[in-house]
């Protein structure tokens, strides 16, 4: 009955006797190591993992313990990584369970889903604050207005200017982080569509020392979008690329399928991957993990708000930026799915 359980698991999972003897090993362990589970019985640890052997050995453990990053030759000679969770067990043997899970499978999950909660509390965190700050601003630039029409002092009218254009600035930037309150606009179309309008836009402000470079997976069938949202996207990530490389460099933009990808809790059988890579300098390693949060720039100019729009609408076709940046080589993921429950609410909006 247990043994059931195990041989269904996807998770590859393996039992160690007290003398470092494997056991028993399930399905999911075998293909994960490239051996045969029946014949792989009564083999020491050790020739498999010498590392988990060497910490079992010396420290006999006694608690659940997490090894990270354990080499692994497979038969077939392929190299792999894992993470290997030792928990010691009383039945049906005194040994250890030995989970083993592939380094950089854990890697990806974990940092998608570490971007995706990211984005979801830092979006409402500046959709409430946008919201909060906007009442009271109204009542203070309407106040200042009144104001105006009782003064008759330019010295103090010039005061109360500046209220009323200060105000207005503030609050047409709320009102881009809050987004506009359009309707989705949800047509079938072809992803390569939407990034020839990018790049003819682009071409025109193109300074002379950056060569552009398509790379199209021409098969890509079409999918539901919304082309304007997208394409905003695609130019938010252009313009940033072309920033980065101050006049010269090579901005590529790739398209690839991707077959079975979990995005968001969600497997997708087929997922666009759209790449915008530059050669520019790099994102700043300070600032990697909060590119996606609004108002994070480097630029005197900037508005820190192109890439959680970006992140933002791509999230709403089911989808997900990932970026990946060292200096001279900047890649932009963007995964799109191709089915994908369309939402209606709060379209574009931060
Ligand atoms: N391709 C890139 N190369 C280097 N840094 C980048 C790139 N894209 C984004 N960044 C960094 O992320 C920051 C945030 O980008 P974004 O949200 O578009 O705001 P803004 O462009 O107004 O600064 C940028 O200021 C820059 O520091
Ligand atoms: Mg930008």
């Amino acid at each position: 009955m247990h043994q059931e359980i195990l041989e269904s698991l996807e998770t590859a999972v393996a039992l160690l006797s007290q003398d470092r003897v494997i056991r028993y090993m399930n399905p999911a362990a075998g293909e994960l190591l490239g051996v045969s589970v029946r014949r792989i019985q009564g083999t020491p640890i050790l020739s498999l993992m010498p590392d988990v052997d060497a910490q079992l050995a010396m420290h006999s453990v006694q608690q659940s313990l997490t090894l990270h990053d354990i080499p692994i030759v497979r038969a077939d000679n392929k190299n792999l990584r894992l993470t290997c969770t030792l928990t010691p067990v009383e039945v049906p043997v005194s040994g250890w369970v030995l989970e083993m899970t592939p380094r950089d499978r854990f890697d990806r999950i974990s940092q998608e889903e570490a971007l995706w909660a990211q984005y979801e509390a830092s979006t409402l965190l500046a959709r409430n604050l946008a919201h909060e700050i906007k009442n009271p601003l109204a009542g203070i630039s309407g106040s200042a207005q009144l104001l105006a029409r009782q003064l008759s002092s330019s010295r103090q009218l010039e005061f109360v200017d500046v209220i009323i254009k200060e105000t207005t600035r503030l609050n047409n930037l709320l009102d881009g982080m809050l987004g506009g309150n359009q309707p989705a606009h949800w047509v079938t179309h072809n992803i390569h569509a939407v990034l020839e309008h990018v790049t003819q836009v682009v071409s025109g402000q193109l300074p002379e020392g950056i060569r552009l470079h398509k790379d199209y997976d021409p098969s890509l069938p079409e999918f539901v979008m919304d082309f304007d949202r997208l394409v905003q996207v695609f130019l938010n990530l252009a313009r940033n690329a072309i920033d980065a490389m101050h006049g010269a460099g090579k901005l590529t933009i790739r398209t690839r399928i991707v077959h079975k990808m979990t995005l968001g809790n969600k497997m997708h059988p087929l997922v666009v991957a759209v790449e915008v890579c530059d050669t520019g300098e790099g994102i700043p390693p300070e600032l990697i993990d909060a590119i996606f949060l609004p108002m994070i720039t480097n630029k005197s100019e900037g508005t820190g708000l192109g890439l959680p729009i970006a992140q933002s609408i791509v999230h709403q076709h089911g989808g997900l930026i990932l970026a990946e940046s060292q200096k001279g080589n900047t890649v932009f993921r963007v995964f799109l799915p191709l089915t994908h429950e369309k939402e209606n609410n709060d379209w574009g909006s931060l």
